[in-house]
């Protein structure tokens, strides 16, 4: 589990507006903005993203949540991973799950995380403007095509020769943060000696890889001449996973909204040269296969991905691979097509020969997602014999597995079928695609209870509205809950100490995002409260601390009531009796004083 503090302290530092705002056209309206609801079809908007409750709300379907919510439904992330991404935007790092990391090593994992990206850009800055005095690197850009605004565009740069370059940066050449971020490599000699310390890059032309953020966290490095490897990385580290980063994604960003897709390449170059030559909407894998990871983050930016593979054996085993990695996130708004190029060609070779006008077409053309998978299953079985049309369907089985139930995965069931001489229900009964939801994505059966109403219900919506308050509410707050019978008294006891769980972090987005999570009944009030004009927290705060103080003298002489009711002698009485008159007049004075 991600402690509660944490989600709290992560929803007080992202704003939802521009987490929002990623996907989502925006227009300020008094205090809120609004924009076209992503989760329905609308042609006027409805939606709206609240700043000071870091809350969207759409009165349109009643979609709501706060920032962690959106990226969850907007994206189908789970709930970890959309923790981290806002936490990766505002530089925090997720405390790991289930082991409790104290908070002083967290604090210095965030100071680490800080170190490193602080180096890194240090680095990168130093490499751009080596690439100002290095001619040759210049003209090996050049013969390739690239202007010096795209080199500009995407940071290229480049790593001098000699062994320790980067002192001229970092005079503190010997720290363990230079190592940490790959940008110097030791070696331990097995006597457990180090050896001494040297730059990672030498004499490369540097590709800057940026995050979301735009912050650098890797670079690759190309070397110039005949050579191995042709490309280095940057090793894995902390800031930096090769699996779920894509190459170019901050640059492009812009132009994916704009151009309506984004073109997945497998190279540094295809990106670049694709930049140049007018397709700013490309980004690389890092010499990986394409993971589910970064079908997520692509899909969070565009609804069409295409890919764009070599036409060799090898492309096709990682159009195959990419295949993979969508049929999870298949859905029906989104669009994955693939897009094969002649054998010996890539994206920058082929635009360079054929031109931009060509790849356009070969863009227009890519093979549907469902026209690959079924080409995929047929491989090279022979579609007239029972055998071979049986292994079809064998080799198509956990391919459709993998979808969720889409039409679209229905249409691929026809195919199949016709294909196999077979109809859908048998491919569906065949492949058990006909099972019934899983059981744990049916909600609980819900207590049968009454609904809160009067002063409960006003209780807690001023608890979810400012979580805060219930710091104000000392154990005999709690007990005075009694008022409103067993069973109201638990829930209202169990809201406030949630609420009090967040501390002075507490806030409306954070306690939602807590309630959701226990799968509590609050969702319909979280909604009123999202929708409804801001309350003034001081006003409420004001009403709270009266409500609390009338609830505890009513608690007092209930108690009075049943001393004396007890038959009780005013000597026995007594000790109890001043305790509660003395609190009584403190009431009394503390309403007087307001
Ligand atoms: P390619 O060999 O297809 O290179 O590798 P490329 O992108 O076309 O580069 P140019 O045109 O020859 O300059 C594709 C990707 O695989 C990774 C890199 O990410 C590269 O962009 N790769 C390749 C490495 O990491 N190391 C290597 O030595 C080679
Ligand atoms: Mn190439």
């Amino acid at each position: 589990m991600i402690p509660q503090s944490f989600i709290a302290d992560l929803l007080n530092r992202v704003d939802i507006v521009d987490v929002v705002g990623r996907y989502v056209q925006l227009k300020k309206g008094g205090a809120n903005f609004q924009g076209l609801c992503p989760f329905h079809n609308e042609k006027s908007p409805s939606f709206t993203v609240s700043p000071t409750k870091q809350f969207y709300h759409c009165f349109g379907c009643g979609a709501h949540g706060t920032a962690i919510g959106f990226l969850i439904e907007y994206s189908g992330m789970g709930f970890v991973d959309a923790v981290k991404d806002l936490a990766q935007n505002v530089g925090m790092v997720v405390p790991e799950q289930d082991d409790k990391i104290p908070p002083a090593q967290r604090a210095a994992m965030q100071q680490q995380s800080m170190a490193l990206s602080e180096a890194m850009s240090k680095a990168a800055e130093f490499y751009k403007a080596q690439l100002r005095h290095a001619p040759q690197a210049i003209s090996y850009l050049k013969g390739r095509g690239l202007t010096g605004e795209i080199a500009a565009r995407f940071a290229l740069g480049y790593s001098p020769s000699g062994w320790d370059a980067l002192k001229a940066v970092f005079p503190d050449y010997d720290s363990p943060v230079l190592v940490e971020a790959g940008l110097i490599i030791q070696n331990v000699e097995e006597d457990g000696r180090r050896t001494k310390r040297y730059d990672r890059f030498r004499e490369r032309v540097m590709f800057p890889i940026r995050n979301t953020k735009g912050q650098v966290i890797a670079f690759g490095g190309r070397i110039m001449d005949q050579g191995e490897p042709k490309y280095l990385n940057s090793p894995e580290t902390p800031l930096f996973s090769k699996g779920s980063e894509l190459y170019g994604l901050f640059e492009a960003r812009q132009a994916i909204r704009d151009a309506g897709y984004v073109l997945v390449t497998e190279g540094y170059m295809d990106v670049v040269a694709l930049a140049q030559m007018g397709f700013p909407q490309a980004v690389a894998t890092l010499g990986t296969a394409c993971t589910t990871t970064h079908v997520q983050k692509l899909l969070r930016q565009t609804d069409t991905v295409i890919f764009s593979f070599d036409g060799d054996k090898a492309g096709r085993r990682a159009a195959r691979r990419a295949l993979e990695a969508c049929l999870p996130h298949v859905s029906d708004d989104k669009t994955i097509k693939f897009l094969f190029l002649p054998a010996e060609h890539d994206p920058d070779s082929y635009i360079r020969e054929y031109g931009a006008a060509a790849f356009e077409q070969q863009v227009h053309e890519a093979m549907p997602l469902s026209q690959f998978l079924l080409r995929e299953a047929a491989g090279e079985h022979d579609l007239t014999s029972p055998e071979g049309r049986a292994r079809v369907q064998f080799d198509a089985k956990p391919l459709l597995q993998a979808m969720t139930p889409t039409a679209l995965r229905l249409q691929i069931v026809r195919g199949l079928a016709t294909m196999t001489q077979s109809t859908p229900g048998e491919v569906e009964q065949l492949f058990e695609l006909a099972k019934p939801v899983a059981a744990n994505k049916i909600a609980p059966p819900k207590s049968r209870r009454e609904q809160p109403v009067g002063l409960e219900l006003k209780l807690i919506r001023v608890m979810i509205a400012h979580p805060t308050l219930s710091l104000n509410l000392d154990d005999e707050a709690l007990l005075a809950f009694a008022h409103f019978g067993q069973e109201a008294a638990e829930r209202l006891i169990w809201l406030v100490v949630q609420a009090q769980s967040l501390g002075e972090q507490g806030s409306f987005a954070a306690l939602c995002q807590l309630l959701k999570e226990t799968g509590s009944e609050y969702d319909a009030l979280i909604s009123e409260i999202g929708a409804a004009p801001e309350p003034d927290i001081d006003a409420e705060r004001l009403w709270l601390m009266a409500t609390v103080r009338h609830l505890k003298m009513d608690a007092l002489k209930q108690e009075l009531d049943q001393l004396f009711a007890a038959g009780l002698s005013s000597e026995e009485i007594g000790v109890r009796y001043r305790e509660i008159t003395a609190k009584q007049d403190q009431l009394r004075k503390e309403a007087e004083a307001g």
